[in-house]
C-alpha cells in the first residue's frame, strides 16, 4: 500500500524555496528529511501533510489526490489517518495532559494506551496541567496524543528536539515499534543524523531540491 506519493512539488514564499520534489512512502517505511535550518523542511512537511497547498505539484495520501477531496473528506482523513507532531506542540493549555489525550482518543475512537505513557515516562505527570510541564514533557505528551489516535501515517517535525539523548532514543524505539506493529509510515524531520540513519530512507534538502542521501 502506498501511503504517500508526492509528484513534482514546488513552492516559494518571498523567493523560490524548492522545485520538482517527488517522493513515495509505502506502509511500514520511514523517511528522514535532513537539511540546514531554513532550507524548507517544515514547509515540505506542511505540504505533505495537507496543511499547505504548494504552488505546483500533486500530493496523494492513501492513493487519494488530496486536491480532489472535498473539505469534509479531507478533515476526516486528517483526523483519523494522520498523526501530526509539529515543532510547537498544539496541546490545549488549560487542560491537563490526560485531558489532552482523552480529546484525541475520543475523536479517533481509540483507547489511551497506559503502557505507552509508562514507556514515555509521563505516567506520573499526566494529571498536571500542560502549562505545569517541562518542554520535554509536553513534547512526550504530544507524541502520546498522536500515537493514541492510531494514525496510518505520522509526520513529525523534530519530535525529539527538546529531549535528552536517552529519552530521544527511547522515543525513536517507540516510533519504530509503532510502525512495525501497525504497518504505519513516518516522515521525520530531524537535525539528528543518528536518528535519521534509523529510518528506511534519508533525504537531504539542499539547494532547493530533495535528494536521497
Ligand atoms: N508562512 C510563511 N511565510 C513566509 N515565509 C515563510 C513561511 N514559512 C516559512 N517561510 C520561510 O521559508 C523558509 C523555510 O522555512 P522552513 O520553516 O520550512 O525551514 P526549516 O528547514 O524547517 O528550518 P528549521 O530547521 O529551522 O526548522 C524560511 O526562510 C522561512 O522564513
Ligand atoms: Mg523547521
Amino acid at each position: 500500500m502506498i501511503l504517500l506519493n508526492a509528484t513534482s512539488l514546488s513552492h516559494a514564499f518571498d523567493y523560490p524555496l524548492f522545485e520538482d520534489i517527488s517522493l513515495t512512502l509505502n506502509a511500514g517505511e520511514s523517511m528522514a528529511i535532513v537539511g540546514v535550518s531554513g532550507s524548507g523542511k517544515s514547509t515540505l512537511l506542511h505540504i505533505l501533510s495537507s496543511l499547505l497547498r504548494p504552488n505546483s505539484g500533486k500530493v496523494e495520501l492513501f492513493e487519494n489526490d488530496i486536491y480532489t477531496l472535498n473539505d469534509s473528506a479531507l478533515v476526516q482523513l486528517r483526523r483519523s489517518d494522520l498523526g501530526l507532531i509539529y515543532q510547537s506542540h498544539y496541546l490545549f493549555k488549560g487542560f491537563s495532559a490526560y485531558e489532552n489525550l482523552e480529546v484525541a482518543s475520543i475523536l479517533a475512537r481509540q483507547s489511551i494506551d497506559e503502557h505507552l505513557l509508562k514507556r514515555l515516562g509521563i505516567e506520573n505527570v499526566i494529571r498536571q496541567k500542560v502549562t505545569e510541564l517541562s518542554g520535554g514533557q509536553q513534547q512526550r505528551v504530544s507524541i502520546a496524543r498522536v500515537l493514541s489516535k492510531k494514525p496510518r501515517l505520522i509526520f513529525a517535525d523534530e519530535p525529539t528536539g527538546n529531549l535528552d539523548r536517552v529519552t530521544a532514543l527511547e522515543v525513536m524505539d517507540i516510533f519504530e515499534d509503532y510502525l512495525r506493529e501497525n504497518r504505519a509510515g513516518m516522515v521525520l524531520v530531524t537535525h539528528d543524523e543518528s536518528l535519521a540513519s534509523r529510518c528506511t530512507y534519508i533525504y537531504r534538502m539542499q539547494n532547493g531540491t530533495l535528494k536521497r542521501a
